[in-house]
């Protein structure tokens, strides 16, 4: 059983600069929501209880968000706003939230070998990377933690990108055709390969469900790219023993870790809100010209 999902959450943020100087990227809203709740509510629509934060100095507010606010809800109460009351309460109940530091910024594979306290050697658990997101009613986490239990080894999901300077920017898997539609025997794995020498056009998204092993190989991993300790490397020590498992993903998802898809991100998550959704879309057409000539015109490149 997968029971804990890891969600680092340490990082500076420097591409949302000046934004991120005293709030956590990770709670900048997406409408009215901040991030990290997005990830956590997938999490636990998707049948995990337990969330392991790996957080760092300055980012204690993510916390503050998933607790208690007493202050707050008695103002709240006292004005008679109950549904804003249920909602802000609710968060508390959410999930079990848990939350280990990252003393120092030592890498993606660091970040995931602090979740060694908190979950036993031999049990599996999920991480989850907020800058990937998937809409509120996503199953693929789910359908991950199901093809780790047939098949016991890591499952990775994967996204094909065609741009050779875009799939540079990931994790890239060497793969053959796997056991259903949809899934791959991934037998090596290299992060961030400069553009023309990636092995495929599949690209690691954060998503991993992981065996309890992948900590005892994380602890001998040195560091790689960047001088950090990549889970890419402990991803492939695990590969070169027996194949993972690659899902490729078949639904939408937002690289809400840069600023186009961080918009996105917003209008698609908006555009689905019954009480924003139609005024939002009507907006965009009527007031379509004049955006593009705020764009100066050039709006072809769009993706
Ligand atoms: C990390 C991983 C990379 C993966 C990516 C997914 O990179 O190291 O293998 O493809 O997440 O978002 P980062 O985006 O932290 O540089």
């Amino acid at each position: 059983m997968v029971r804990t999902a890891v969600v680092p959450v340490a990082g500076l943020g420097t591409r949302f600069l000046p934004a991120t100087k005293a709030v956590p990227k990770e709670l900048l809203p997406l409408v009215d929501r901040p991030a990290i709740q997005y990830v956590v509510e997938e999490v636990v629509h998707n049948g995990l209880e337990d969330v392991l934060l790996v957080t760092a100095a300055g980012k204690s507010a993510i916390e503050d968000h998933f607790d208690r606010r007493l202050d707050l809800e008695a103002a709240l109460a006292a004005k008679g706003r109950d549904a804003d009351l249920a909602e802000v309460r609710a968060l508390a109940e959410l999930a079990t939230i848990h939350a280990v530091r990252q003393h120092e910024p030592l890498g993606l594979g660091h970040a995931v070998l602090m979740a060694a306290g908190h979950v036993d050697a031999d049990e599996s658990f999920a991480v989850l990377l907020g800058d990937d997101l998937l809409e509120p009613d996503s199953t693929f986490l789910g359908r991950m933690v199901a093809a780790h239990e047939r098949t016991g080894v890591a499952v990775v999901a994967l996204l094909r990108v065609d741009d050779p300077d875009r799939l540079a920017q990931y994790g890239v898997v060497a793969a053959e055709p796997g056991e259903r539609d949809g899934e791959v025997w991934v037998h090596d794995l290299v992060e961030k390969p400069a553009p023309g020498t990636a092995p495929s056009d599949l690209a690691v998204i954060g998503r991993y469900v992981l065996p309890g092993r992948v900590l005892e190989v994380l602890r001998d991993t040195p560091p790689g790219r960047g001088g950090e300790i990549q889970l890419t490397d402990a991803l492939r020590t695990l590969a070169a023993e027996r194949p993972i498992v690659g899902l490729v993903l078949d639904e939408p998802r937002h690289d809400a870790g840069e600023k186009l898809g961080f918009l996105t991100a917003t209008l698609a998550l908006a555009a689905r809100r019954p009480d924003l959704g139609p005024d939002l879309v009507a907006w965009l057409h009527a007031n379509l010209a004049d955006l593009e000539a705020r764009a100066g015109g050039d709006t072809g490149g769009a993706r």
